[in-house]
């Protein structure tokens, strides 16, 4: 055979694989549907006793039945991806977390059922119907688990419908997702994003190393590994934010396999795009979190009244499968193709494959328009853009009450440098249309609610979003972004190991998430060691000076007492017509009360936010949790002309994670009679 045969078979294999994009695209997009392609081949499904199989010539997906839990991923001649040291049941499998049991349920299925079989695509069904029989032993839901793999795709999806129905009892369910488990031998690089991709310590390096003030964080003390003494390995570390997380994974070097979790949208998804979830961590597991309470607390649970009607799909998420020979020197490389093919799972929403009745088809979906901008009175006489700001539909409910809903769908874009939006994609219903504005304080609400029907395409024009404004600012701190992101981050403490990320080709990336780190909240004691922070408006700078969460002063982690920080600032004239205004917002809160008090630390404070928060993201080593904001009114006969002192309080007592982060202060003067 000559060297000519061999460049043109190699050029009939692009032709394939240009093919086998083209069908994906267009198949999502529903101009190919049903079309055959002969070069790929067919999916088949064989059925045998205990389990069926889906091939495609490129992977082969066993699930067992009529559980439907995911036992075996064959791909690129590894026989199994997934972890064969564990049962059947703890490899591949959807679960829920059910607080009246206090356990996991794997939402297995009763029965099963072949819904779509054809050379172009293969789904299954794994149902399970509750009946009052089942009361007390089996999550009150009926299940509806479905995987599907397509022809030619280097992978499969998988979706669920969950209802909870009348005749059910109440319900909590404070966690959702899928979770996979892969070869820990095998799979050692993982990815998380361009910066964010390492080796991974092994899990028994959790095992022998020393569990630190919180079970998740472990001090690896003896790992297999030498170069990972040292570090803390916890899995918070990779959480990240949801409009974020859309794809992350691992990487097998022999042979050169990557496994990716890819999250086309986040409709299904529970508190909104800020919300902060885990991705992927040693074991190595791979997520996808549906629903949690992570970042947020006990309230972004699924709560359901006996007998409640709902029902939601989750997914379908894509698990996809590449493979290059190349990736044995640069596994980044798989990364940098998942992520190409995140963004078409991406371009390709909604899917028009999925055959459930319950899962909305392009056409059945609408779109709303329009233009945010905003009217700060006080600092430009007419509205701006509203520029990068985060546009939403989510269930009625008043300004900002996404971050806390978790039933129903949403719907979230960006705005772009004129502050317009367009949402694609919508399911029909009647939704209120949120905005969240970098740079503004405050949470915009349309006053309208906007209902969306199959094919609709709402344009609602201009939208001024006037956020909370009393009068002229006197001052302010940090910047408003619902984040602590640009306040002083500590080093983590000098004992610790910390692991340095690289880009893909090996160069030192630039990493800017320097809150993934175990410890810092204990910094506050080492660098305030007698006295609090104290910070003087005109001469301290947020970026140095303003310690990145209030937290607590500790003898030890359980051992602690509250904090008060000063800000110090002079007033110039003193306005005794009305109110001065304090805008206070709040990047997190955890099980913390906040007391505000002018120029007299021991009167009865002017404010009090009562016990709020349990967003826990101190211990998370996140940003911000839930958003708050506070405006206080402060009566002119509290300030004196000259130097002035506000005492922030956080005036409950006990472990060391209780406190707040703050996102900025303001100091509004009255605004002129
Ligand atoms: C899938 O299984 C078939 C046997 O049924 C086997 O011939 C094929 O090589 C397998 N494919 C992969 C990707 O492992
Ligand atoms: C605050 O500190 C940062 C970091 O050191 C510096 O870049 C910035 O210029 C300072 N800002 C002011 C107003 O001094
Ligand atoms: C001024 O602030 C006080 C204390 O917050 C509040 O009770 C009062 O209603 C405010 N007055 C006006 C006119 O807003």
């Amino acid at each position: 055979m000559g060297c000519g045969r061999q460049w043109s078979s190699k050029i009939w294999w692009l032709t394939v694989v240009a093919n086998i994009m083209f069908f994906l695209n267009g198949n999502a997009k529903g101009t190919v549907m049903g079309t055959n392609l002969p070069s790929a081949p067919g999916v088949k499904l064989s059925v045998e006793d205990h389990q069926v199989v889906l091939q495609n010539g490129i992977v082969n997906v066993t699930l067992s039945a009529p559980d439907g839990l995911v036992t075996k991923i064959s791909y690129n001649g590894l026989d199994n991806l997934l972890e064969v040291g564990n049962e059947d049941d703890d490899r591949g499998y959807w679960d829920v977390v059910w607080t009246k049991s206090k356990t996991l349920d794997y939402l297995k299925g009763a029965s099963y059922k072949v819904e779509v079989e054809n050379e172009n695509q293969v789904e299954i069904s794994f149902t399970k119907k509750w009946d009052a029989s089942l009361n007390g032993k089996v999550v009150p839901l009926n299940v509806d688990k479905r995987f599907v793999m397509l022809r030619g795709s280097a992978g499969f999806y998988t979706y669920a419908v969950l209802e909870h129905a009348p005749g059910m009892p109440d319900l909590d369910i404070p966690e959702a997702r899928v979770v996979f488990k892969l070869q820990h031998d095998k799979f050692h690089y993982m990815a998380v994003s361009d910066v964010k991709q390492r080796l991974m310590p092994q899990p028994v390096d959790r095992q022998t190393g020393q569990v630190l003030d919180f079970p998740e964080a472990v001090l690896l003390t003896k790992p297999v590994d030498p170069i990972f003494k040292g570090e803390v390995d916890d899995k918070y570390f990779y959480a990240g934010d949801n409009f974020d997380n859309r794809v992350y994974g691992w990487v097998c070097s022999d042979p050169t396999i990557g496994f990716w979790m890819i999250t086309p949208s986040n409709e299904f998804r529970n508190g909104g795009p800020f919300k902060q979830d885990l991705t992927t961590h040693v074991g190595p597991t791979v997520l996808n979190m549906f629903v949690s309470t992570h970042y947020a607390g006990d309230e972004l649970a699924l709560q359901f009244a006996s007998g409640e009607t709902w029902k939601k799909v989750f997914g379908p998420v894509f698990v996809y499968l590449n493979s290059d020979v190349k990736a044995k020197e640069n596994p980044s490389l798989l990364w940098q193709d998942a992520k190409q093919r995140m963004l078409k799972e991406v371009e390709a929403w909604p899917y028009t494959f999925p055959s459930s009745k319950d899962f909305f088809k392009p056409n059945q979906r609408g779109t709303v328009g329009g233009q945010l901008q905003v009217l700060d009175k006080f600092t430009n006489k007419a509205p701006v853009p509203g520029i990068n700001a985060y546009v939403g539909l989510a269930a009625p409910g008043a300004e900002g009450s996404w971050q806390r809903e978790s039933k129903g769908y949403q719907f979230w874009t960006k705005t772009d440098a004129k502050g317009n939006f367009v949402i694609k994609g919508i399911i029909p219903g009647k939704y209120s249309l949120y905005a969240s504005v970098p740079g503004f304080i405050g949470d915009f609400k349309h006053s309208q609610d906007v209902t969306i029907t199959p094919g609709s395409n709402v344009n609602l024009g201009n939208l001024v979003y006037k956020p909370p404004r009393n009068g002229p600012t006197l001052w302010e701190i940090g910047v408003p972004d619902r984040t602590t992101g640009e306040f002083f981050v500590p080093e983590p403490e000098p004992t610790l190991k910390v692991h340095v990320f690289t880009t893909g080709d090996g160069e030192s990336g630039t990493y800017d998430d320097k809150f993934r780190q175990y410890g810092l909240w204990k910094r506050y004691n080492d660098l305030y060691p007698t006295s609090d922070l104290v910070y003087t408006v005109g001469v301290s700078n947020h970026t140095k000076d303003w310690f990145y969460a209030q937290v607590q002063r500790c003898k030890d982690k359980q051992t602690c007492i509250g904090t008060t920080w000063q800000i110090v600032f002079n007033l110039q004239n003193l306005i005794t017509s009305g109110n001065y205004t304090l805008q206070l917002a709040l990047a997190s809160a955890s099980f913390a009360e906040l007391q505000v008090r002018f120029n007299d630390r021991n009167a009865a404070p002017l404010f009090t936010g009562g016990l709020i928060g349990r967003d826990n993201a101190v211990a998370r080593h996140g940003t911000h949790g839930l958003y708050w904001l506070f405006s206080i009114g402060v009566p002119s006969n509290l300030l004196v002309k000259g130097k002035n002192t506000i005492f922030l309080t956080q005036a409950r007592n006990s472990d060391q994670f209780r406190g707040f982060m703050y996102d900025y202060i303001r100091f509004e003067a009255p605004a002129a009679p």
